[in-house]
């Protein structure tokens, strides 16, 4: 390492200089009391302290001045209208020594009482006893002047005090400190420098030094930078971290999702968070008997409640639900309920936004995606939220089929840097043929189900006048997170843990 010790003659800045100089007369001392004597900043002891650490000249170390003790929310109340146990006693004296534990609660509040009997208990002021099915508290013991803890409330109700200052009574500070947390003890902490042997040694010599750390006209005119020693950079010496303004992972993810579905021709829609259950689930032709329907899976809204379908298309969505509409189908087979489809919720899936506007563009071609919150009645886990994000998209045009579609999500996810993806058969109530979405993670050793796809069956596209064939897809975006992340527990996303955010890599998807 590059210090200035070790080239000739120690060189000192004047500035450390003069730090040096007092800490040679005075013994350790704290960077403020420096700082006072020498009439500078605390910042300038504390760089010249720094450099004379480097220079093996002094040692800087951290120690605990003081403790300072400072009410707590509770603990002021307390002080103002007295703690409880000494409200529950002072009530039990006006009462005679005794009284009956129902009417306590009625005059001081169940909380102070039951506070209070516990602490009472503890001090021996009061006993309990049972007499016909009653509880009954008797005074044993009344405290005629203050304790330890009340003087101390009392001492701290005008103002944080240091523990130093409370003497004796420092204990009884403690203990309200782990009492609920009547007291918050907060450390003092100071930085303290003391002088090497070396320094000491050396001392006499250092004084002859001169540093310079710029050279000015005035040095250069007068020639007088051949006398002075010029101050050496040290590029090494330590400074603060500087953390530059980033983004957040899960932002730079989406943002690359967006880049590489435009990059692909797709454009981004939109859609509400609060939906008609029409949309969600009846234009997909998902029963109204679904699960998915149900309470414990999906969020309803009380207030409104409902919402206005759209009631031309309605009658479509009615006719194909009933009796397929025409569409070679028999339909589900029950009475389709326009009230159950006006229901609003949050969206459970973004199939919804993407449904809403193939409704509205009929015409071939389409080609939209939307990455947007969604909303599930989970309980959350280390791998399942219950609000997250879906990539979702639809492509309609003329004679596209399962085959393109395949095509579409291997080249949205090699795009991310994901090169084996795999489909297996499955099923959704509106697309056939349906798929699921895998991919292989080579640390893994395993495949992980990343999402659902499928053709929009015709009993979906009719009732919307749509006559092409529409190809559609609905993908995590929380479990590409993590696969890209390398994260364990899908709630670290949203956890701001700012260590975690500044040590991802933002590029990990290359
Ligand atoms: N909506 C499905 C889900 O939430 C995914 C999907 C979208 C499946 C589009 C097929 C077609 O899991």
């Amino acid at each position: 390492m590059a210090s200035s010790a070790g080239h000739g003659r120690l060189a000192l800045h004047p500035m450390e200089r003069s730090v040096l100089k007092a800490l040679v007369r005075r013994g350790r001392a704290s960077f403020t009391e420096l700082a006072q004597e020498l009439q500078l900043k605390v910042d300038a002891v504390a760089k010249a302290a720094e450099r004379l650490q480097m220079k093996g000249l002094a040692k800087v170390e951290e120690v605990v001045l003081d403790r300072v003790a400072q009410l707590s929310e509770e603990g002021a109340e307390y002080a103002e209208r007295g703690l409880p146990e000494r409200r529950l006693v002072d009530e039990l004296r006006a009462r005679g020594g005794r009284a009956d534990l129902e009417e306590l609660k009625r005059a001081l509040g169940e909380n102070v009482v039951q506070i209070g009997i516990i602490w009472a208990k503890k001090s021996g002021w009061i006993e309990i006893s049972r007499s016909d099915g009653r509880t009954v508290l008797n005074l044993v013991n009344y405290p005629e002047s203050p304790t330890e803890e009340e003087l101390v409330l009392r001492f701290l109700a005008d103002g944080p005090k240091r523990l130093s200052e409370l003497g004796p009574y420092s204990e009884a500070c403690e203990r309200l400190s782990r009492r609920a947390g009547l007291v918050l003890i907060r450390e003092v902490r100071e930085h303290v420098l003391s002088p090497t042997e070396t320094a000491l040694s050396l001392y006499g010599e250092l004084e002859e030094v001169t540093e310079v750390s710029q050279l000015t006209p005035e040095l250069l005119k007068t020639g007088r930078w051949r006398e002075v020693r010029l101050a050496r950079y040290d590029v090494y010496a330590p400074v603060k971290p500087v953390f530059a303004a980033r983004e957040h992972p899960l932002s730079a993810l989406i943002r690359r999702v967006r880049e590489a579905f435009v990059e692909l021709g797709f454009q981004e829609v939109k859609g509400p968070l609060v939906e008609l259950a029409f949309w969600n689930f009846d234009a997909l032709f998902q029963p109204q008997d679904h699960p998915a329907r149900e309470m414990h899976d999906t969020f309803y809204l009380a207030r409104p409640s409902r919402g206005r379908i759209p009631e031309e298309l309605a009658e479509c969505v009615r006719a194909a639900h009933e009796n397929g509409a025409g569409t070679g189908s028999k339909g589900w087979r029950y009475r389709w309920s326009a009230e159950e489809a006006s229901k609003l919720i949050l969206r459970t899936h973004t199939t919804a936004t993407t449904i809403r506007y193939l409704a509205d563009h009929r015409e071939p071609p389409v080609k939209v995606f939307s990455v947007d919150r969604i909303f599930r009645n989970e309980r959350v886990n280390w791998k399942r939220l219950a609000e997250f994000h879906q990539i979702e998209g639809i492509l309609m045009d003329r004679g596209v089929g399962l085959r393109h579609l395949m095509g579409v999500i291997r080249e949205f996810y090699s795009r991310l840097g994901l090169r084996d993806v795999r489909f297996r058969p499955s099923y959704f109530p509106y697309t056939e043929p349906s798929a699921e979405v895998d991919v292989y993670l080579k640390d893994l050793g395993r495949w992980v189900e990343l999402g659902g796809m499928g053709v929009f069956r015709p009993e979906v596209t009719r009732p919307l006048g749509v006559v092409h064939p529409v190809l559609a897809w609905g993908l995590g975006l929380e479990r590409l997170a993590i696969i890209i992340y390398g994260v364990e527990d899908i709630r670290e996303l949203y956890r701001n843990d700012l260590s975690w955010i500044r040590s991802v890599d933002p590029f990990a998807w290359r």
